[in-house]
């Protein structure tokens, strides 16, 4: 049985935009957050706190938080890789912040600059000082089946992340197959490693779609009963730090699937895909939604 409901994380913002080389203005980025929250959106991955100069395209986070006009019902949520990043984002009050680690060592070292040991030294303090303000902690598990550098990444090398993530605190574990070599059987065994040290509410899927599989990973994943997932608008995104990865799966894509199978996200999928061709066409391309495209083109 698949679960009857799903939240649905739309990390387009951030996940979607860090990796662009044109600037997005901080104003497209508003406007962007505003269209997800009108479509029906329930949380927005908004921006990072992280050094401009590893990642410039997220140095107006300041700014794209304050532009916003909150909708009530809905969570902003914004990266923090270190004390830093967390004392930058509080002026912003976002209701949730993620701490970003690896399932591979040499993955963690080219993203966030120190080994999966240093990290969880570094999240350490970060989780104790956002969770004494009341703000949600979730972590992210990079490389959860396949690394860049490194090749493939076992369940064991997850199953230790999630345990040293929830000693320290961390609320939520987000499973992520940063450059989607991930095929369903892995996805789950990925899934089934966390799944030892967090509750099904607290875990959720982060796929990339470099080699198509996100939908069906996705699918592999309800049928474990997980029912919250990120995704990206018009299929938007990648990682800096993981060349030749693409997007995130397309948002459009999972509320087709999800609204074909009888599933509720609340979600309106034609005000999203609106807000998925205002994005695409300021990026002067199309969609990479398949649903988008069929959609626009009907
Ligand atoms: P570092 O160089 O080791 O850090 O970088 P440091 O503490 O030595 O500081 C170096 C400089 O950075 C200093 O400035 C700091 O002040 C500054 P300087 O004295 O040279 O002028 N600095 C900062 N500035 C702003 N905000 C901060 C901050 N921290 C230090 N928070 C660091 C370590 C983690 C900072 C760096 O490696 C970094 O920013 N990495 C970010 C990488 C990133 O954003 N990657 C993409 C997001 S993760 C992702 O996409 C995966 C995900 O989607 C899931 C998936 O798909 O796998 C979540
Ligand atoms: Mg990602």
């Amino acid at each position: 049985r698949y679960p009857a409901k799903v939240k649905l994380v739309d990390v387009g913002p951030r996940d979607g935009l860090q990796n662009e080389k044109q600037p997005v203005p901080a104003e497209v980025k508003i406007q962007l957050v505003h269209m997800l929250q009108d479509a029906g959106l329930k949380e927005i991955e908004v921006t990072s706190f992280v050094s401009p100069k590893w990642v410039p395209q997220m140095a107006d986070a300041t700014e794209v938080m304050a532009g916003i006009q909150r909708k009530p019902g809905v969570r902003y949520s914004v990266l923090v890789p270190n004390m830093k990043g967390l004392e930058a984002a509080f002026p912003s009050k976002p209701d949730e912040v993620v701490v970003f680690g690896a399932a591979s060592e040499a993955f963690s070292q080219r993203n966030i600059n120190c080994s999966i040991a240093e990290s969880i030294e570094r999240f350490a303090p970060v989780v104790e000082a956002a969770r004494a303000k009341g703000i949600y902690v979730r972590g992210a598990i990079s490389t959860a089946v396949g690394c860049p550098y490194q090749g493939e990444v076992k369940p064991e090398s997850v199953e230790l992340v999630a345990r040293l993530m929830k000693e320290i605190g961390v609320q939520h574990c987000g499973v992520a197959d940063t450059i989607g070599v991930g095929t369903p059987r892995k996805v789950q065994a990925a899934m089934e490693a966390a799944l030892k040290h967090y509750a099904l509410d607290d875990i959720s899927g982060h796929f990339h779609d470099t080699y198509g599989q996100a939908l069906p990973n996705t699918l592999a994943c309800l049928e474990l009963g997980v029912w919250q997932y990120d995704a990206s608008v018009a299929g938007l995104g990648g990682c800096p730090y993981a060349k030749g990865a693409t997007g995130n799966v397309a948002t459009e894509d999972v509320v087709y699937m999800l609204h074909g199978m009888g599933i509720d996200t609340g979600i309106d999928l034609d005000k999203l895909i609106d807000a998925g061709k205002y994005v695409s066409d300021f990026l002067g391309r199309k969609p990479v939604s398949r649903a988008a495209q069929a959609i626009l083109t009907r």
